[in-house]
């Protein structure tokens, strides 16, 4: 869940993005310490991000012999009798010594990966945690160099993670060049798309940084990067991949939309996805060629590609009559996902043929880990979903502002008792009114932050619509990033 229980001094409570943070590995709780996951075995993260692995000991048996202390000792080992005993003693002790010793190193080795290293995925493989992201891979299956570079924060800081100094680092501008944002981009999950890299002043009060040395290492930007303690140019990189979250609605940020139709260019992201020519889902504009959506939307058989037409770029209903829209080439799902209880509501469409993007049509932003948002975040929902609980879907695309619910308040008794994963994010008001309904699932909930548009969350699921006490419940976007970057990378 994004809430962020520990607020920083003086800013309040606040949602945090709870994506991929491998700082956060090295930071374990103790063993046993109640972890904010452990209801919720079956989400991706936990089992995906490299994790100290828990192998403690089933069962730790100390020896039972039990050594009674010679009651009337003379001299120690005198008689011949007392020989016997002696040795018989002195062997126990050995072995108790021996026993103990075992049981140590069975520990230790048993707890290696979480004293001194991660574990590969599942495979039981520990590895040091100066091998992960050296630019050599050492997991079976690469664990260890995936997930190397983020963006970080409202401003897009890339970061990229150090072996040598175990935690994440701003990459110092120097020496930095558009064409090292572009292999960057693409280490993120972009396959062809850069937008801008520039040198910013760093805010995130790092001291050490990540820095260019341009002779160094062959071909892999890894190698050529180094941990400093100097930035000469106390300037870091501010890199966007993709020119996202650019809207025409930017003016809505002061102005309240109760379930109002959108104008074109509002909502560019949004998309309608059809089957056999009736829309079914909504869906979000992440990439050119992905698009954002609900588990929900595409199970069996509609996990088939061939079902799906994504429409973009048109605001009424009756317009996508005349088009044929775009065809999708994969649909997935996330490996997750629990059809009973939501949990883990997102899936990935690929399209056939990328869009090409323009006024009407463009992409939303993905949240950056560091974003914060507030308990109450103002954010907006759109979609062709239907205006009234078991009515139709809506010709036109409607949009409405809906407050974040803090996650506490919406798990609560009167609400969704205990419902609510973290890995979902509610919005609306407690007092009814104003809602997503059925047909806006899949679609994005966004808000506004630096001047533009993140998604948030997609329209997953409530208990009727606009009911009191029954706000819409969101895939929780910050939890999915990793996820989604990964398949981008793996589906280019
Ligand atoms: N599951 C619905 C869909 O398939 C979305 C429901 C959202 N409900 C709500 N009360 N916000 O379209």
């Amino acid at each position: 869940m994004a809430l962020n229980s520990g607020p920083s001094p003086g800013d309040g409570p606040y949602y945090e993005n709870r994506g991929y943070q491998p700082e956060n590995l090295y930071s374990l709780p103790p063993p046993g310490a109640p972890s904010p996951y452990a209801a919720y075995p079956g989400l991706y993260y936990a089992s995906q991000v490299p994790q100290y692995g828990p192998r403690v000991p089933t069962h730790v048996s100390t020896p039972a012999v039990r050594l009674q202390p010679e009651s009337s000792s003379g001299p120690a080992c005198s008689s011949k009798s007392k020989k016997v005993l002696c040795v018989t003693l002195a062997l126990g002790a050995v072995l108790i010594g021996a026993a103990a010793a075992a049981v140590l190193i069975w520990r230790f080795m048993g707890r290696e990966c979480s004293v001194s290293g991660m574990e590969c995925g599942s495979s039981g493989t520990c590895i040091s945690p100066s091998y992960w992201c050296d630019g050599i891979s050492q997991c079976p299956t690469g664990e260890d160099e995936i997930q190397c570079v983020r963006l970080y924060g409202p401003n897009f800081i890339l970061q990229v993670y150090s072996a040598q100094g175990k935690s994440w680092h701003p990459v110092c501008q120097d020496d930095w060049n558009d064409s090292y944002g572009r292999v960057a981009c693409r280490y993120i999950g972009y396959k062809n798309s850069f937008y801008s890299s520039q040198g910013v002043h760093d805010d995130t009060g790092a001291t050490s940084y990540m820095k260019l040395n341009a002779s160094a290492g062959s071909g892999d930007l890894y190698k050529k990067l180094y941990l400093s303690d100097v930035c000469p140019s106390k300037t870091v990189v501010a890199l966007r991949c993709i020119d996202c979250g650019v809207s025409s609605a930017a003016h809505l940020q002061s102005r309240i939309v109760g379930g109002d139709a959108a104008a074109p260019g509002d909502w560019p992201w949004q998309v309608s996805l059809h089957v056999q020519g009736v829309h079914v889902c909504g869906g979000s504009i992440v990439t050119p060629e992905w698009i954002v959506t609900a588990a929900h939307c595409v199970e069996e058989p509609l996990s088939n590609p061939r079902y799906w037409a994504v429409f973009a770029g048109i605001l009424q209903q009756s317009l996508m009559f005349y088009g044929k829209g775009y065809r999708v080439e994969k649909v997935i799902s996330h490996p997750n996902y629990d059809s009973k209880t939501k949990n883990n509501d997102i899936a990935l469409m690929k399209l056939q043929v990328p869009l090409t993007f323009n006024d009407k049509i463009r992409p939303v932003c993905l949240p950056n880990p560091g974003l914060m948002l507030e308990p109450t975040q103002p954010c907006w929902i759109s979609g062709w979903g239907s205006t009234y609980e078991k009515g139709k879907t809506s010709n036109v695309l409607n949009a409405a502002m809906v407050p974040l619910i803090e996650p506490s308040k919406c798990n609560s008794k009167s609400v969704y008792n205990h419902l609510i994963t973290p890995a979902m994010i509610c919005a609306g008001y407690l007092q009814g009114n104003i809602d997503s309904c059925q047909g806006d699932s899949g679609g994005p909930l966004v808000t506004w932050k630096n001047s533009i548009w993140w998604l948030i969350g997609d329209t997953s699921w409530g208990s009727g619509c606009a009911k009191p006490n029954r706000p819409g419940v969101y895939g929780n976007m910050t939890v999915f990033i990793d996820w989604i970057y990964q398949q981008m990378r793996a589906n280019s």
